[in-house]
């Protein structure tokens, strides 16, 4: 059963300056929502019960976002606005189901992962990275249903035009289902000469809680980062068993500046 999410936070957000210089990515709304907030909505609507936020003492906003309760208490008591009484009680319900953990440099996707060994409780965890917003079908819940037919573990995926494989972790795939596949090997972010495929890791993982033991045996790779991509390879290479969910949902990169405005309209437009 897959009950906690993990939630690396602890990002500069440097593509999306100057705005992130205020304010962390994940609370920047989207279409009147904060980013953070889709992620943890498809979490908990396919059964997840508690989520690691790994943040920086750099982005303490983001624990303050689902922690003002008195600021709440003072203004409903004042001015009774259902709307505000409305998202009061949702950010109590998360509240309740969030813990933190520090990661105040950062140093890469399985660094942060790492830091949640101790709080993992089951033998399979979800991972989500906050940029990759996927509506419309949920993500998380279709992973959950290919985790328990296969009983391994899962990796979103999806096609991506081949000449930007450069910007992605690239599966190498074998027996190809319908929506999902095996994977053979990962690249993180190869040349397109090197790419095996165009199927891109797209921000969801379902990973088992193995890949600590991995984590701390990696060296630094790509950009000076320890990557989850280089953990999960080993991980493949000992023959566990990993699967491509190629999921139904649509896509939106948050990351960059005109990938975030994007997913405003596209929310917006299908409403
Ligand atoms: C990370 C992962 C990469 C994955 C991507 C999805 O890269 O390292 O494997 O394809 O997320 O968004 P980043 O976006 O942090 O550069």
């Amino acid at each position: 059963m897959i009950k906690q999410a993990i939630i690396p936070l602890a990002g500069l957000g440097t593509r999306l300056l100057p705005l992130t210089s205020v304010i962390p990515k994940e609370l920047l709304p989207i279409n009147g929502k904060p980013n953070i907030q889709y992620i943890l909505d498809e979490c908990i609507n396919a059964g997840v019960k508690e989520f690691i936020f790994i943040i920086s003492k750099k982005k303490l906003s983001i624990k303050k976002y689902f922690f003002n309760d008195n600021l709440y208490k003072k203004i409903i008591k004042k001015k009774k606005d259902k709307r505000l009484f409305e998202e009061y009680k949702k950010i109590k319900k998360y509240k309740k189901m969030i813990k933190f953990v520090y990661q105040n440099k950062p140093k890469g996707t399985g660094d942060a992962v790492l830091k949640c060994q101790k709080f993992i409780k089951n033998k399979y965890f979800l991972m989500l990275l906050p940029d990759d917003l996927i509506i419309r079908n949920n993500c998380s819940k279709e992973m959950i249903r290919l985790h328990k037919i296969t009983n391994g573990s899962i990796i979103a995926t999806k096609r991506v035009e081949r000449k930007s494989v450069s910007r992605w972790g690239i599966l190498s795939i074998k027996n190809k289902k319908k929506n999902y596949f095996q994977i053979n090997d990962v690249i993180e972010k190869p040349s397109i000469k090197k790419a095996p495929s165009n199927f891109a890791i797209i921000g969801r993982y379902i990973l088992p809680t193995k890949i600590f033991g991995e984590i701390k045996k990696l060296k630094p790779g790509q950009g000076g980062e320890i990557h989850i991509t280089d953990a999960i390879r080993s991980l493949i290479r000992k023959k566990n068993k990993f699967y491509g969910n190629i999921f139904t949902g649509k896509y939106l990169d948050c990351g960059t500046l005109s990938g975030y405005i994007n997913s405003g309209i596209q929310i917006f437009k299908g409403k």
